[in-house]
């Protein structure tokens, strides 16, 4: 278990971590990419920590993996590659470092284990959770298979291992409706989030069925408080994640993966933008969309903020915590895997 107080002390005594301007004016090229979001009494106190991140990545010769809800001092400070779930378990299939540190929540770097399992993957707070992967287990895919028979089980990468490897194909926000679409026969099984589930459902040539798990972080958004937000800014364009209710969905001018949202942003570039998803997602693309106006409502994901600047030093410092799976689950869940990415690339040809 992480102590943060002891943590504290080593490092204190290893690394001089204290804010510094000297330091923040010497990664002043980083700090331009995040100025509109970061103050710079905050890089002042994050200069000293990216600076011994990246030196430290170097002596392991380990890459970092973002998520794209990773805080932006993390996004754009020490992320080697930052990117959405199929994004960062396509980008862990051709790192080549002995590390990887994944910035993010803890079955992304499981899937990162299974994709690359020689690699000594990291995860700087074992506690990064998730509703969605904490709401199944491989029995529950069992229950399903039972209710159902024949019907192929499609599961979001926000699952276990074990769940993975119970599974037939993985999926990904950013894919759901392609990889269900290409399953034989009428009826398929998604797990665990029965709102991707549902959206996935609502486009479909397929009955779906679902598991009854879902997002805490997008269950929260309500088509309500969306209606009420645009009453009061009605030329706001609203860009939500597919984790949403149906009901938000349906109040979105668009919805899609993070990097989807992402894109579609940059496509777009709307006067006023409102993201329903995680905070951080607005923050860290706010420099490259200057001429975009955020609105403020947002909802944090508290198992993505276990991962911190402070946390990923000791991680590097100390290889902690590393991420070990099964090697006969991981086989499994590696199919799964795979079969989603394979199925994804053909389906982009
Ligand atoms: P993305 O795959 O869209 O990045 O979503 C992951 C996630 O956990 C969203 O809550
Ligand atoms: Fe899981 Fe929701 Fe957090 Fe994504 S935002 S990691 S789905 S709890």
């Amino acid at each position: 278990m992480l102590d943060i107080e002891s943590v504290r002390e080593t490092l204190s005594k290893h690394f001089d971590l204290a804010p510094s301007l000297e330091k923040a004016e010497a990664t002043k090229d980083i700090y331009e990419t995040t100025d509109r979001v970061v103050s710079s009494a905050d890089w002042a106190i994050f200069a000293p920590y990216v600076i011994e991140i990246n030196r430290l990545k170097k002596e392991r010769n380990a890459v970092i993996l973002a998520h794209n809800y990773m805080t932006p001092e993390i996004y754009h400070g020490v992320a080697d590659f930052v990117g959405d779930s199929l994004q960062l378990a396509i980008k862990a299939t051709e790192v080549e470092n002995d590390v990887i540190v994944q910035c993010g929540v803890h079955f992304m770097a499981e899937t990162s284990k299974i994709l690359n399992p020689s690699k000594k993957v990291l995860i700087p707070d074992l506690k990064a959770g998730c509703s969605l992967a904490e709401s199944i287990t491989a029995e529950g895919v069992a229950e399903m298979r039972a209710k159902y028979p024949g019907a192929p089980v499609v599961s979001y990468v926000n699952t276990t291992a074990e769940v993975k490897a119970a599974s037939d194909i993985c999926c990904t926000s950013a894919n759901a409706l392609q990889i269900v679409e290409a399953m034989e026969g009428d009826t398929v099984i998604m797990t665990p989030d029965q709102f991707l589930a549902q959206n996935v459902a609502a486009l479909s040539t397929k009955n779906i069925v679902w598991w009854a798990g879902s997002c805490i972080v997008h269950e929260l958004y309500t088509a309500e408080d969306i209606r009420a937000y645009r009453e009061f800014e009605p030329d706001t364009m609203v860009i939500a994640h597919p984790e949403c209710t149906p009901s938000v969905v349906a109040e979105a001018d668009f919805t899609g993966s993070t990097s989807g949202i992402v894109d579609w942003i940059h496509k777009n570039k709307p006067a006023k933008a409102m993201l329903v998803t995680e905070c951080s997602m607005a923050a860290n693309i706010a420099d490259e969309l200057p001429e975009v106006e955020f609105a403020k409502p947002c909802n944090m994901c508290p198992f993505m903020k276990k991962i911190t600047l402070e946390k990923i030093l000791w991680s590097l410092y100390n290889m902690e915590h590393e991420v070990v799976v099964d090697p006969e689950v991981a086989a499994k869940a590696r199919l799964a895997v795979e079969r989603m990415i394979d199925l994804s690339k053909s389906l982009v040809k």
